[in-house]
């Protein structure tokens, strides 16, 4: 898995929207506290959930949650409603005009532009005693403790890739063995899955390019102890449509298996391209 973000902005200056519950029922609510790092030796997201919201109700009975990040300039209104409307009282979803997006765990939107998938691991009320009392005071004048919840990171899709803007959705991962590849699975704004492979090492670079289902998309990156998995199901499941290699003691060379591979990748920064 891979982010890039500046920390102490991620929230604050994101305002997420958490959303927790299935595609019959769900609620999500904008926030802007949160935290992210690690703990038992996981990458782990904490969000701060008072009592009243109706999402509380969801984030208590769901193993999963997901925090959608959206283009704060676009989608202002729908911020500011998610943030001080309740779904008890209204139908937020229409209210929005956003489409679902299921996630293999959670739910999420096609509007937005980062999707953070997590695992309820750990919910524990603040401790308003333990607080020091100007913000015992600033905050929880009229109670309504906050609940923090602790998720396993298990799936991040992020629409910037190379940080070059666009509308298509990535999910990257590095693997974790010694000699697997970078990977990368793409859903495009136009609804095709595409998947990149890309290996460098001492030996020179290697680069394959796939067409993938819905199904490689959804599954990579999510299997325990990842190594090879996520490139192998991508090997197996996957069209092969293009292969380069620019090695050492060797002519670089192309394969095109499918001539289309320019188009459907055009996300990829393509291994033999003279504009590279
Ligand atoms: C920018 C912004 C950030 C917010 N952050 C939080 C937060 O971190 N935790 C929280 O409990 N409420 C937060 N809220 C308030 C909830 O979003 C708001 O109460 C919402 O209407 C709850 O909706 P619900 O009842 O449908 O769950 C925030 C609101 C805004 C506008």
């Amino acid at each position: 898995m891979d982010l890039k973000t500046d920390i102490f902005e991620f929230f604050d200056e994101g305002w997420p929207i958490l959303t927790a519950g299935n595609k019959d029922n769900f609620n999500m609510m904008t926030i802007s506290w949160g935290e992210m790092g690690t703990l038992w030796g996981k990458p782990v997201v904490s969000v701060f959930v008072r009592e009243s919201r109706y999402t509380h109700e969801f984030m208590d009975k769901e193993d999963y949650f997901t925090l959608s990040f959206v283009n704060r300039m676009w989608y202002n209104e729908q911020l500011k409603l998610l943030g001080s409307k309740s779904g008890r009282d209204m139908d937020k979803l229409k209210e929005t005009g956003f489409t679902v997006f299921e996630r293999p765990h959670g739910i999420s939107f096609t509007d937005v532009r980062m999707i953070i998938v997590c695992r309820k691991l750990f919910k524990q009320q603040l401790d308003m005693d333990a607080m020091p009392e100007e913000i015992r005071t600033k905050f929880y004048k009229n109670g309504d403790p906050h609940d923090m919840y602790i998720g396993e990171v298990v799936e991040i899709l992020n629409d910037t890739y190379k940080d070059e803007r666009s509308s298509n959705l990535y999910k990257t991962g590095i693997g974790t063995g010694d000699s697997s590849s970078r990977w990368t699975v793409c859903m495009s704004n136009t609804g095709t899955y595409t998947a990149e492979l890309y290996f460098m090492g001492a030996g020179g670079a290697h680069q394959w390019l796939y067409e993938i289902d819905k199904d490689v998309f959804d599954q990579a990156g999510t299997f325990e102890n990842d190594d090879y998995k996520t490139e192998k199901l991508i090997k197996e499941k996957g069209r092969r449509l293009y292969e380069a290699a620019d090695e050492r003691d060797s002519q670089a060379w192309q394969a095109v298996a499918d001539t289309d591979y320019d188009t459907l990748c055009s996300w990829a920064h393509i291994m033999g391209h003279k504009e590279q």
